[in-house]
């Protein structure tokens, strides 16, 4: 709900933003500036809005002298703009080119400094954000507050928009430019948002991640000090080190206590996070658009909207934060998908690469269906003449070679098996090998009479271009009318660097965001008119796997490693975010392909049940023994995938000195609870171990089973699970050390 806090003559001091468990409240200061109050715990019923932090300060500046001074620098603010007495890190900056300067014998060309407050007003539905990723309009609940300033020279007018996610403790926020004036006012920084948070009675810790392609999401945490901290990406992707999110949690908060407040982009391409700590001790937060990156030329009378940033809060640690992360994330999901059970797949790149024809398919989905799969997904290598990746991106077709009935008849062979039919494709992208490169040289992003730069032998298509943008959209409508396509793996396999359009009308700092949002618009379209395919995003793995994608593409391909141990901690990480329904995780073959390490059926198979569990190996080079496991994995899995993808995550707090990772999946009644254990290093000798399961109803009694340790069962209260755990005897050592155990916890009749 968001209110208006008005005085007695009706005029408003501030707007309280209540969200399901927080609020976010910004203060009118001096009938002119908009402070940020307070983003935490709810403070109803009314906050005070006494802001005593701005008084002169020594060696500072001063704002409004004849009045009641105060400095700037000291004043908590929504969304600061630079060269005044502000001497942090600015949300925007904006240069006019106003008649007004030179009229008055100054430079004809100023940055803008002096917004004011005008007006403020609440809208039902969703915001105008100019075709960017949002919730969607029908959203039950939702309203926005707009907020708009304007500078009387310019005549430039800045609206922050404010939108609760109802149910959550989270909002978005974004910023809207309009130009009033009579000349262009060049934007070079445009944040999503900023704000700055009030002094912490404890110190802060930065949570973020770091990670390349197939090392995604390594978590990273340390205490933040005095300057500024920096996170993104100048890739054209969010890319594999980080989605644009960051986690700011007081010192000492764990998975399951302590505050956090977490902010994450709906965007997915060049972008920056940034926490600034304060000459005294307070922190600035603030994000968006890669200033380094963009720029943005606003005609009289045009607007601009930035991509949307979500602010979540948890006073229950870093799993209380994910929760809130996850709930947003499940909306922003297409409808049709975010309540339903995906199916288990069997991928063939890591089957069969490049190397296969129609039979050798047929054949390992024969196997796949036996065990139980229930769609299978044709990888790299189905069109034009690619047999390797250097050649046909762009051209869609398929290799009668290699699939002599077409799509058409594999997909009908599939079908036959009771098997989906899925394919990969790679839209946005054409090789320089390539009957589309040859028809169309100039519809790649390149920069004139410059090398053309090159990843993966592959170039990125001009999207910014109405007729590029086109030819993209109807590939992807033709090839998803040609036949029944239940699944489409989306890939992008290369950043984007040395980019220019070869239509002059396109600035440089503004391709990249034109680009990209035509890119949105294309996905949103096709997604609304084939809302029965399941869109996977990929991005040579978790290279694009944001909020921003969201909308379009309900679950991602979190890793190129399909190492189980290298996926513990990527997954884990992912889960920060990203709820088990959105994370891709396969069973392939041992030694593994990417790291060569040896590992268990079992372990590959219950690290996959952390996600969205598949297969990425030809079950018919198992053995009998081995493809029988599989099956009652399958079996086991699909049993139980209403709570396994559906349910809430809780992340145990293991041993991490022994590398443990342990979570647990919750089924929203909680009568029924599963717990997986991973230990990745045997430790010979080592007896029992305990994992502790907060957030069970205390009276309720629990049996606690596992089809790993059949002799062994307890019956243990949800008290006894959160405050002492149960314990279990280890299991002995196994090719590949790394070892997987699942538990079930049923619910028994009530105590009382
Ligand atoms: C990327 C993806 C892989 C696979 C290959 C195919 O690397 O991440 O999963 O689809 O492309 O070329």
């Amino acid at each position: 709900m968001i209110r208006p806090l008005l005085r007695d003559d009706g005029r408003p001091s501030g707007w309280a933003l209540e969200c399901a468990g927080a609020e976010y409240v910004v203060a009118l200061f001096h009938e002119r500036y908009l402070a940020t109050y307070h983003w935490g715990g709810p403070i109803r019923p009314e906050p005070s809005l006494e802001i005593a932090s701005a008084p002169p300060q020594p060696f500072g500046l001063v704002e409004d002298p004849s009045a009641s001074p105060f400095s700037l620098n000291r004043l908590p603010q929504e969304y600061p703009w630079g060269r005044g007495g502000d001497f942090r890190s600015p949300a925007f900056i904006a240069d006019s080119r106003v008649a007004a300067f030179g009229a008055a014998g100054l430079s004809p060309s100023g940055p803008v400094l002096d917004l004011e407050y005008r007006s403020w007003r609440i809208l039902p539905g969703a915001p105008d954000i100019g075709g960017l990723p949002f919730l969607r309009a029908e959203t039950v609940g939702l309203e926005s507050l707009e907020l708009e300033l304007e500078d009387p020279q310019s005549g430039l007018a800045l609206i922050l928009c404010y939108t609760p996610v109802p149910g959550t403790a989270a909002l978005l926020r974004f910023a809207r430019f309009v130009n009033r004036g009579s000349l262009a006012i060049g934007l070079s920084r445009a944040f999503s948002f900023s704000l700055d948070l009030p002094l912490p009675a404890r110190g802060l810790d930065l949570v973020a991640t770091e990670g390349a392609w197939a090392t995604e999401r390594q978590v990273s945490r340390r205490p933040l000090g005095l300057g500024r901290t920096e996170i993104g990406s100048r890739r054209g992707l969010s890319g594999h080190a980080s989605s644009p999110a960051i986690i700011l949690t007081e010192t000492g908060a764990g998975e399951t206590g302590g505050k956090a407040w977490g902010a994450s982009l709906l965007w997915s391409g060049d972008w920056i996070l940034a926490v600034e700590k304060g000459e005294e001790g307070t922190y600035r937060l603030q994000g968006g658009l890669h200033p380094e990156l963009f720029s943005w030329s606003l005609a009289p009378g045009d607007s601009f909207a930035t991509p949307a940033a979500l602010l979540a809060y948890s006073e229950t640690g870093l799993n209380g934060l994910s929760s809130v992360f996850h709930a947003v994330a499940r909306s922003l999901m297409p409808p049709v998908w975010r309540e339903r059970e995906r199916p288990v797949l069997l991928n063939s790149w890591e089957a069969a690469y490049f190397d296969y024809d129609e039979a050798r398919l047929l054949s390992i989905a024969r196997s796949a269906a036996e065990l139980g799969v229930e769609l299978f997904v044709l990888d790299d290598g189905w069109f034009g003449k690619r047999n390797d990746d250097r050649t046909s991106l762009g051209d869609w077709k398929e290799n009668p070679a290699k699939l002599p009935g077409g799509l058409a008849r594999l997909a009908e062979g599939l079908h036959g098996l009771g098997l989906g039919f899925g394919l990969w494709m790679e839209p946005e992208m054409v090789s320089a090998d390539s009957e589309l490169y040859r028809a169309h040289p100039d519809w790649c992003l390149a920069l004139p009479s410059r090398l053309p730069s090159e990843g993966r032998n592959q170039r990125v298509l001009d999207l910014s271009r109405a007729e590029v943008a086109e030819h993209v959209e109807a590939q992807l409508r033709s090839l998803l009318g040609s036949c029944p396509i239940d699944y489409l793996k989306w890939d992008f396999n290369r950043p984007l660097a040395r980019v220019g359009s070869a239509d002059p009308s396109i600035a440089e700092g503004e391709l990249r965001f034109r680009w990209l949002r035509n890119l949105y618009g294309i996905l949103g379209r096709v997604a609304a008119d084939f809302p029965e395919v399941l869109f996977e995003g990929c991005a040579g793995g978790g290279g694009r796997m944001d909020f921003g994608m969201l909308p379009f593409f309900p679950q991602f391909w979190a890793s190129d490693n399909t190492d189980p141990v290298w996926r513990l901690g990527i997954q884990r990480a992912a889960s920060l975010l990203f709820p088990p329904l959105a994370i891709g995780a396969h069973v392939s073959a041992s030694p593994n392909h990417q790291s060569g390490r040896l590992s268990s059926l079992r372990t590959r198979s219950l690290v996959a049940m952390g996600g969205i569990y598949g297969f990425e190996l030809d079950p018919g080079l198992l053995s009998a023994a081995e493809r029988a496991a599989l099956a009652a994995d399958i079996a086991w899995y699909r049993e139980r995938r209403g709570i396994l993808q559906l349910g809430e995550l809780l992340r145990l707090e293991g041993r991490s000195e022994w590398g443990d990772v342990a979570w647990a999946m919750l089924a929203p009644d909680r009568g029924r609870a599963i717990a997986f254990w991973c230990r990745p290093w045997h430790r010979p000798g080592a007896g029992s171990f305990s994992l502790v399961i907060e957030g069970l109803p205390e009276s309720l009694l629990y049996r606690v089973v596992s089809p790993d340790l059949p002799a062994w069962s307890r019956l243990l209260s949800g008290a006894e699970l959160a405050r002492r755990g149960f314990e279990f005897p280890l299991p002995g050592p196994e090719p590949g050390e790394a070892r997987a155990l699942v538990f079930e916890l049923l619910a028994q009749a009530r105590r009382d």
